[in-house]
């Protein structure tokens, strides 16, 4: 038994000099600057500017204006302590249309903030897609087309040139479950296709990027000691009480097939789980895993990067009654869960943050305690954890949210007692630096430690910034 406050509140719980704090964001959501310096069109700016795809109709044509702002960002960084930063690398910035030789101006800003970052002694952790595909691949069927692995690779292959002396830690993916599930599937992301079977090639085709692109990097990587990662946004599933224990049991392990081990199987073990094959045999006979791929994904990766905000309950729908559909990710015509559409999401009991996800650091302790039991061997990084909650709002200087540092603190306990239970967890990277576009909600939700001001651009710290840096500076949670 740990001890320690039952709701997670504890502080003075200090974490080993060598955990790395850091903060993250993400190329679309900060960076605006769409059409400079040669950067071609994204599958996200046809997206947002589709009318009624966002929230608002809001776009990332402007942002944070981050990509004129970067040496103040930087300077902001360094202002809180963060001892790391995980950035993602905007494709079309490198490859306009995604082939062909990469764009220097691209490649030079992404030098720039790596520089800014050595300079302040921030580690930069670099992603090499966080959803933002060439518009063009997608005119060429985009991740349901096996060619797209292979442009991943290459445009890989170019940044691991340009920046591999330099950048401490690479991820492939940024939950790619997303970039498959609800880009092709549910359609609430962009590319916005309502298809289970365009889902499923989609996973198989970003499983094949990952174990391409992590490939390329290596052989274009010339710091012996950097390290390379995927990040997963590994879902932590429950069975609903309500339910009798087969029930829950199917649920649970339809789920997992889909969310976590459709990933996690070929990546880390070099096999897709045969139940996942089973459950989606009337949606596809997955003709489109090649003989080899597998060899190819299963590449040896250092770090396993886990994004984490809430929780899933499930069961299988009875047939009849109203069916709860609250996996936190939208209302659509699609499913983000093919072959399994017969799989009940259910309410949850809260507090919820602003995006309606419910707040359990009980679920994010047992997630991680969990992912070390299966993978014993893989040294863990939170990639992502943070919150949304309405009525930031800057008064003389200020940004009082209580409920962020609530969040945060609670979550810091429970990756806190998760260690002390045995799990190998190198850092944390707060999601986000600053509030930013949220994908379908455009800029309702703020997830920032900063507050940023839309139309004047002014950067303000939240209290939670001002409580995360005091946590970076001393390594101990705060009072
Ligand atoms: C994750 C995304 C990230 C951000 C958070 C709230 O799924 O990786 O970009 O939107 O959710």
């Amino acid at each position: 038994m740990i001890d320690g406050s039952p709701d997670y509140r504890d502080s003075g719980l200090e974490f080993s000099p060598d955990f790395v704090f850091g903060s993250a964001t993400a190329s679309y959501q900060i960076e605006g600057a769409v059409r400079e310096d040669g950067r071609g069109v994204s599958i996200w700016d046809t997206f947002s500017h589709t009318p009624g795809k966002i929230v608002n109709d809001d776009t990332g044509d402007v942002a944070c204006d981050h990509y004129h702002r970067v040496e103040s960002d930087l300077d902001l960084m360094a202002e809180l302590g963060l001892e790391s930063y995980r950035f993602s690398i905007a494709w079309p910035r490198i490859q306009a249309d995604g082939t062909g030789s990469p764009d220097e101006k691209g490649l030079a800003f992404y030098g720039r903030l790596v520089d800014g970052l050595l300079e302040r002694g921030i580690r930069p952790i670099a992603t090499l897609y966080h959803w933002d595909l060439p518009q063009a691949l997608e005119d060429r069927g985009g991740w349901t087309h096996r060619d797209t692995a292979y442009r991943f690779a290459d445009y890989a292959q170019h940044v691991g040139e340009a920046l591999g002396d330099r950048v401490a830690m690479w991820t492939t993916l940024n939950e790619p479950w997303c970039s498959a599930y609800l880009g092709y599937g549910s359609g609430v992301h962009a590319p916005g296709v309502t298809s289970g079977r365009a889902a499923l090639t989609a996973v198989h085709h970003l499983n094949l990027a990952h174990g391409l692109g992590l490939a390329a990097l290596r052989s274009s990587v010339t710091r012996p000691e950097t390290e390379y990662s995927a990040t997963l946004n590994i879902h932590m599933i429950r069975g609903a009480e309500d339910a009798d224990a087969d029930s829950q049991e199917e649920a649970v392990r339809r789920i997992d097939a889909l969310a976590n081990r459709a990933f996690t199987g070929p990546m880390l073990l070099g096999a897709y789980p045969q139940d996942l094959l089973d459950d989606t045999a009337s949606v596809t006979d997955w003709q489109f895993v090649r003989p080899g791929d597998l060899e190819l994904i299963h590449q040896p990766i250092d770090v396993l990067g886990v994004n984490y905000y809430s929780t899933v309950t499930v069961k299988m729908w009875d047939g009849h009654s109203p069916r709860s559909n609250a996996d936190g990710h939208g209302a659509s015509t699609g499913s983000a869960w093919p072959g399994s559409e017969n799989v009940e999401f259910v309410e949850q009991d809260g507090p919820y943050t602003a995006m309606g996800w419910n707040i359990a650091p009980d679920g994010f302790e047992q997630l991680l305690v969990d992912l070390h039991q299966q993978f014993p061997e893989l040294p863990l990084m939170i990639t992502e954890n943070g919150a949304a909650f309405d009525g930031d709002e800057v008064v003389d200087g200020r940004v009082h949210d209580p409920e962020r540092v609530d969040y945060l603190r609670r979550h810091f306990t429970a990756a806190h007692r998760a260690m002390q239970r045995g799990v190998v967890l190198r850092g944390y990277q707060v999601w986000s630096l600053l509030d930013n576009f949220e994908w379908a909600y455009g800029y309702t939700k703020r997830f920032g430690i900063v507050h940023v001001d839309y139309e004047t651009q002014e950067r303000t710290l939240k209290d939670s910034a001002r409580w995360y840096r005091e946590l970076i500076s001393t390594h101990r949670i705060p009072q």
